[in-house]
């Protein structure tokens, strides 16, 4: 199986937890993508859902094929949201964002009464960290966070689209990505991010997640949540 083809198999198992008239929230990356996909096929087979999405990339593949996007301004409460993540281990708590949207996801999973999470086998880890995490930063303060994250024991680097020209989300801040190695205690780190001023939001998810769905060589994972 290709990393695409655990994807897609990940995406379309999440995608089955769909039911008629729900309001679906649609996550942002490659995975998130293939579940996109997959919803528009089903809603084209004749399946009644509404959708919010979590970037403006995504609200426009959902459109595109023809599924009914509506703003998340107006919108208080989701019924289930499927998104894919960077990283996630054994306590359901994960790392995302490598695509930028991590402040609309962590609004939309918040608003959400389940999050399901689709990702190919490489993302499921024991501890998380090796990947970088991502912080949205209001650009005004960004020395000051740098400086700030520098010393949480961090090395963070402006995420750029090319030398000299900062990536900016979908609210025009900047993303610093954060190598903070191993994270012992996700919930102790989100904490303290949360307390420094000019962090807008931080990529890790650490009470959100309630089902993980992996696409794997031998087919899809599905793990769920004691609560
Ligand atoms: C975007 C995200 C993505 O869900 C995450 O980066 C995974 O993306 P992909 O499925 O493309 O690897 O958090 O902000």
């Amino acid at each position: 199986m290709t990393v695409d083809a655990e994807r897609a198999a990940a995406a379309e198992a999440a995608v089955n937890e769909v039911r008629a008239g729900m309001l679906v929230g649609l996550g942002t990356g490659r995975t998130a993508a293939f579940a996109v996909r997959a919803l528009a096929q089903r809603v084209k087979e004749g399946l009644r859902a509404t959708c919010v999405a979590t970037s403006t990339a995504t609200e426009r593949l959902g459109v595109s094929l023809g599924l009914r996007v509506i703003p998340f301004e107006a919108v208080s409460r989701v019924d289930l949201t499927i998104d894919g993540a960077d990283e996630i281990d054994p306590r359901f708590c994960a790392i995302k964002g490598g695509g930028g949207a991590l402040l609309r996801e962590k609004v939309v999973a918040a608003a959400s009464d389940r999050v399901l999470i689709v990702v190919d086998a490489n993302k499921v880890v024991e501890r998380l960290g090796s990947f970088p995490l991502p912080v949205e930063v209001l650009p005004f303060a960004e020395a000051w966070v740098m400086r700030a994250l520098t010393e949480l024991g961090a090395a963070p680097t402006r995420r750029v689209v090319e030398a000299g020209t900062p990536f900016r989300t979908d609210q025009q801040n900047f993303v610093v990505d954060a190598a903070f190695g191993f994270i012992d205690d996700a919930a102790d780190l989100a904490a303290r991010l949360a307390s420094i001023p000019g962090i807008v939001e931080h990529g890790l998810f650490v009470g959100e997640i309630d089902e993980v769905f992996v696409g794997r060589e031998d087919g899809v994972e599905r793990r769920t949540k004691m609560r």
